[in-house]
């Protein structure tokens, strides 16, 4: 008689001691598969009389599905145990500091040239540009510096040193020797293109650049950014000039309340020659725009001195125009904030992330451009 008890007992043993699913597989297979143990005594049942079947069938049944259940637990059990140790090992630490991610910021005076462009080219203006390294007449002769005028001092320029000709070669002290080099080259109309490098009028440029003067405190740095503007037409006059100004602040800013002023001064190369200014506020911490009592300069302009179209080859009778420049960096300031002019040009990247704009920005909403 075979002990079907002895070889539950015995199955039950080495399933529950199955140290992993792997082990209780092999177990499974041993006495459940095909020619397995269990399997071989379920085949005997076929070589039995009627009588031994009757007596010995329920008992081998009873003892595969005894068999059956006790591995189908032990493997829910194991697999219980596995994900346990899975998770145990894997667990997320939301202590830890997350990966720092490097994401390079766009410097807001580049930030704000973009606006500004964007809202000139609405109102019609094309892109001129011209070298930072420039000469004496491009910079001062041509725009009606007599020589060895105080004014020429007024500029701390830079100078290079004296070239093979004896000519000395200069930092362009400001945007305006591309007016010169526009209208000059319009005249000889060599540079034709989409960018205006030269156009014979009627003239509409922007020239946004750098420009150098030695000079630094809170206000002025030694490099810094200027927008030139320039438009040259007949019946041209300080109306337009106006006009033209106050859209672009109230574009800018975003607003139709920013007031502005326009304050009587001298350039060489304009007449009659202006500074505008905007209101502000300078009491608190930073400078809020558009209230208080403090003004801010942020453009130079006037219309275009008669000896300047001369020297340009235009007939002053013919043609008239005014001019501009924008202190770049001081709209920036006015607009987001930063108090010192320097920190722009320090290179420390923490000013840079705390200042700076993300390269994908939702549309401005006073332009449609982003
Ligand atoms: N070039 C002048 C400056 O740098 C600004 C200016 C430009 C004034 C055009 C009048 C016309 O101060």
């Amino acid at each position: 008689m075979t002990d079907y008890a002895k070889i539950a007992q015995d199955l039950d043993q080495r399933i529950a001691g199955a140290a992993d699913l792997a082990a209780l597989e092999a177990i499974r297979v041993e006495a459940l598969g095909k020619t397995g143990s269990i399997s071989e005594l379920l085949k005997s049942l076929g070589r039995m009389s009627p009588d031994e079947r009757r007596v010995e069938g329920p008992q081998i049944n009873g003892l595969r599905d005894g068999v059956a259940t006790h591995i189908a637990r032990r493997k829910a059990a194991l697999e219980a145990a596995e994900l346990d140790a899975k998770l145990a090992s894997e667990h997320v630490d939301l202590t830890l500091p997350p990966p720092y991610e490097r994401k390079g910021r766009v410097h807001p005076t580049m930030q704000v040239l973009d606006e500004m462009i964007a809202v000139f080219a609405d109102l019609g203006f094309a892109l001129a540009e011209g070298p930072d390294i420039e000469d004496d007449f491009h910079n001062f002769t041509a725009l009606n510096f007599p020589p060895k005028h105080p004014a020429r001092e007024m500029h701390d320029t830079f100078w290079l040193p004296e070239d093979e000709k004896g000519e000395r070669k200069l930092l362009r002290t400001h945007t305006s020797p591309v007016q010169i080099r526009t209208m000059q080259q319009g005249q000889n109309r060599t540079l034709p293109g989409w960018i205006a490098q030269g156009q014979a009028p009627p003239i509409r440029v922007i020239v946004p650049g750098r420009t150098y003067r030695s000079d630094s405190d809170a206000t002025h740095t030694p490099m810094f950014h200027q927008l030139e503007g320039l438009v040259i037409d007949r019946d041209i006059h300080m109306g337009h000039l106006k006009w033209t100004l106050d859209q672009f602040i109230a574009r800018y800013f975003e607003t139709p309340s920013v007031e502005t002023r326009f304050r009587p001064h001298h350039f060489p190369f304009t007449e009659p020659s202006a500074e505008m200014d905007v209101r502000c506020d300078r009491s608190g911490g930073d400078v809020k725009i558009g209230q208080g009592d403090d003004w801010m300069e942020i453009v130079g302009c006037g219309m275009v001195h008669p000896n300047v179209l001369r020297n340009c080859g235009l007939d002053p009778d013919e043609w008239q125009g005014f001019a501009f420049g924008f202190g770049v960096d001081r709209l920036g300031s006015l607009k987001y904030g930063m108090p010192d002019l320097r920190d722009m040009f320090a290179a420390d990247l923490r000013w840079l992330q705390h200042y700076g704009f993300s390269a994908f920005q939702a549309p401005n909403p006073a332009t449609g451009l982003s």
